[in-house]
């Protein structure tokens, strides 16, 4: 654990950089004698060395997560995400009405530095996987709050909500959030419904400028739509995504 931490003060752009060099440097002289391969594997040590996201162990998401345990855990979380996981201050997102498969994985995705965020590293490092599939249990038993859309975004929000956009190749937001923002709770699809308008657009535009959180499959989606969208469209949906209901929230759903 310790080990973890202290990876988290390195510069990951160091390492890009330096393997980036090493990629670099390999056809510049095409005359030189190829690299001894006795010395290869001891680049290729110092180069696994360096600090880098820690692969997640698919076998977490099988766990499953006990509610009141999660209760019990969830005290030191309820500063910024409110008791029963609707936090009041919108760059906290809500947390309540959340499968426990996504919120599992996203702790997973702090704790291991996929998903880069100081804070929750520091309150995700100390979790085991099943720390996390109890948490994560535990606020998929609360309502989310309900929020508010703008009615002057509402038109192109619900437009690209529930039917994409064609010409920019956006599908349907609905197709993997649900009609009514719930989620998938068996694909980890995350609830959306009544999240903060600033907190969701915030990932958008996170995810517009390159941002990932990580480079499996379901990290790729993300990125990937959110660079098609222009700001004004991420306004929109952002705003839209706050006003949906989500008549099932709140089920208690375990992982696939
Ligand atoms: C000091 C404030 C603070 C505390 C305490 C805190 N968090 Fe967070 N949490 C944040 C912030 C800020 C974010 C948003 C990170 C981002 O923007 O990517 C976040 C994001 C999350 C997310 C991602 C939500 C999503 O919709 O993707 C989860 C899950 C989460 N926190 C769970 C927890 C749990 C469980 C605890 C307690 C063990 C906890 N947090 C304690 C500040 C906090
Ligand atoms: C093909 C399925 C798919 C589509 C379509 C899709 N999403 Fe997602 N979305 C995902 C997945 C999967 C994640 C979680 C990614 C991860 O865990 O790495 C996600 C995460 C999110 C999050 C982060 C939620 C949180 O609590 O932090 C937001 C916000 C979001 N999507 C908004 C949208 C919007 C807006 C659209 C439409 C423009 C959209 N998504 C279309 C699959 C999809």
């Amino acid at each position: 654990m310790s080990f973890r931490r202290v990876h988290v003060h390195c510069l990951l752009a160091l390492c890009a950089l330096v393997s980036g060099m090493a990629f670099a440097q390999a056809p510049a002289d095409p005359a030189a004698p190829a690299a001894d391969p006795a010395t290869a594997p001891a680049d290729a040590a110092v180069a696994a060395a360096a600090p880098a996201p820690v692969p997640l162990d698919p076998a977490d998401a099988l766990l499953v997560g006990d509610a009141a345990a999660g209760e019990t855990k969830s005290a030191v979380c309820a500063a910024c995400h409110g008791m029963d996981g609707n936090s009041t201050d919108p760059q906290y997102p809500k947390l309540a009405g959340q499968n426990e498969a996504y919120t599992a994985r996203q702790l997973s995705l702090f704790k291991h530095m996929h998903r880069q965020n100081p804070i929750m590293l520091g309150f995700a490092s100390t979790l085991s996987a099943q720390d996390m599939h109890d948490l994560g249990a535990f606020y998929a038993t609360k309502s989310p709050s309900p929020g508010v859309a703008d009615d002057a975004l509402l038109a192109r929000g619900q437009a690209l909500y529930r039917g994409g956009d064609a010409g920019l190749g956006v599908p349907a937001c609905m197709a993997c959030h649900g009609p009514a923002g719930g989620g998938m709770a068996g694909a980890g699809y995350p609830h959306l419904g009544g999240q903060w308008t600033d907190y969701v657009s915030a990932k958008l535009t996170e995810w517009k400028n390159g941002t990932t959180w990580g480079s499996d499959l379901k990290a790729k989606i993300m990125p990937d739509i959110a660079g098609r969208l222009s700001e004004a469209d991420i306004a929109a949906v952002a705003s839209y995504v706050e006003g949906l209901h989500a008549a099932q929230s709140g089920t208690r759903t375990a992982a696939p």
